[in-house]
């Protein structure tokens, strides 16, 4: 067990490097099981998610190699078809090999995830996708069962833009008989990311960034090259990190183009954001307006950043109201939150937060990955020192976090906690 111990008051200036986004990646190595032989992954993280999905790929019989940021995939003729409890339960994002492994396989055998603490965070529409391709699904003993010799191309209409069905349908139907339609598809950039890698490997995908994908089953993929979008929620992190500590930082490899919403917002809320084909800065000169705020799939407001939106709003000047759209529990993060003296009341879907001055540094629990770097960004704003523990969470998703902080001048060190650490500070 470790935990970051942050002291207060630093402002954040400098210039931090953005790498391959998490939620892009994962999926790409999914689908890199689509084709045998060998496909060559770059601008990978170095993050323990990733680490998590090499030793999936590696159980169903692929060689998984990294190579400075490239990692390459090596997928036999015949790959296993068999996800186990244990990685799936460490990673949700895991279930994205059910839909490239129906389709290559004929069947699939994957544990029902646990993952991030965020919600219920259904699988009826992966099911229903893959049911209306021909595929049987049964959920027997903690796995997901699907067989299909061979999917058939299917018209699929989802309830809500779901990121995880849009990609596991959009896996499963590159290989079926026929064409495909996927109606209220997700929007996000990581999907516009896994559709060029899956063109790469030979697939027939149209209306890719639309809400309608349209797919044209091929008979047989082929390894490719690809590189890795940058990660739109790191760099907004570093966005918000900037605004709050009222600093200024160049976020290089950032996509301006993929934040829009949640850079403009930090605009309303005081600071100057300049985009340049490099990158994009955040600077803030005062204290932070509040700004409310309503998460939405892509391109509304991204759920992944709404726990350092609300840490913002936590010591800006005002009141803020944040509906959380996508996903009903994320508020787990609050009660860590108000431990360092935040004001915030939640109802539902909706939580007011009233600006403070300053918050008071506290030990404080990570549930998930985007609450764990929220609250060390809290902690950054915060008077005396913050202890963030259960950083494993970070890890998973942020790589070199600790190296960042310090290059942006924060005074904030990385330490191992006995196992009953947390709770004997926290009394
Ligand atoms: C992905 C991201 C996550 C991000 C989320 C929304 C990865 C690894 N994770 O998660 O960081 O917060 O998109 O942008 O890429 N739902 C159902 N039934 C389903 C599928 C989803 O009810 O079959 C619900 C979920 O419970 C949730 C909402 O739909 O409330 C959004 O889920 P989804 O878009 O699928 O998110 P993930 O792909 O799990």
């Amino acid at each position: 067990m470790e935990r970051f111990v942050v002291a207060g008051g630093a402002r954040l200036a400098g210039e931090v490097r953005v790498t391959g986004a998490k939620n892009s990646v994962l999926k790409l190595m999914a689908a890199s099981l689509l084709a045998e032989g060998t496909s060559r992954l770059t601008a990978v993280p170095e993050i323990l998610d990733v680490a998590i999905m090499s030793e999936l790929l590696r159980r169903l019989g692929c060689t998984v190699v990294r190579d400075g940021d490239a990692v390459d995939i090596t997928v036999p003729e015949r790959p296993g078809h068999e996800a186990d409890y244990d990685l799936v339960r460490r990673m949700r994002a895991s279930i994205a090999v059910l839909g490239p492994l129906v389709a290559r396989c004929g069947e699939a055998k994957v544990a029902l995830p646990g993952g991030d603490a965020i919600g219920s965070r259904g699988l009826d529409m992966h099911i229903a996708g893959l049911t209306r391709l021909g595929a049987t699904v049964q959920s027997e003993h903690g796995y997901l069962l699907a067989r299909a010799p061979r999917l058939t191309g299917a018209s699929v209409w989802l309830d809500f833009p779901s990121v995880g069905a849009t990609e596991n349908l959009l896996m499963a139907s590159v290989l079926a008989k026929g064409r495909t339609t996927i109606d209220n598809a997700a929007r996000e950039p990581d999907i516009v990311d896994l559709c060029g890698f899956l063109r790469a490997m030979g697939a027939q995908i149209g209306g890719v960034g639309t809400s309608t994908l349209e797919v044209e089953g091929v008979e047989a993929l082929w390894p490719a090259e690809h590189r890795t979008l940058p990660d739109r929620i790191v760099a907004g992190t570093w966005a918000m990190a900037a605004t709050m500590t009222r600093g200024d930082v160049f976020v290089r490899g950032g996509r301006a183009e993929h934040l829009e919403v949640a850079l403009g917002k930090l605009e309303q809320a005081g600071a100057v954001v300049t985009a340049s084909p490099d990158g994009f800065g955040v600077r803030m000169d005062g204290r932070p307006r509040a700004v409310d705020v309503v998460t939405l799939p892509y391109p509304g407001f991204p759920t992944d950043l709404q726990p350092m939106m609300m840490a913002l709003n936590a010591v800006a000047d005002g009141t803020a109201m944040i509906t959380e759209n996508v996903f009903e529990a994320r508020w787990m993060f609050v009660n860590e939150l108000t431990r360092l003296g935040a004001d915030v009341r939640t109802d539902g879907h909706h939580a007011v937060v009233r600006g403070r001055e300053r918050l008071s540094g506290a030990p404080v629990r990570a549930h998930d990955i985007r609450a764990g770097a929220a609250l060390v960004l809290a902690g950054l704003a915060a008077e005396g020192t913050t202890e963030v523990h259960d950083i494993a969470h970070i890890d998973r998703g942020y790589e070199g976090f600790l190296a960042s902080l310090l290059d942006l001048g924060a005074d904030v060190r990385r330490e191992d906690v006995p196992e009953d650490g947390f709770e004997q500070r926290r009394r």
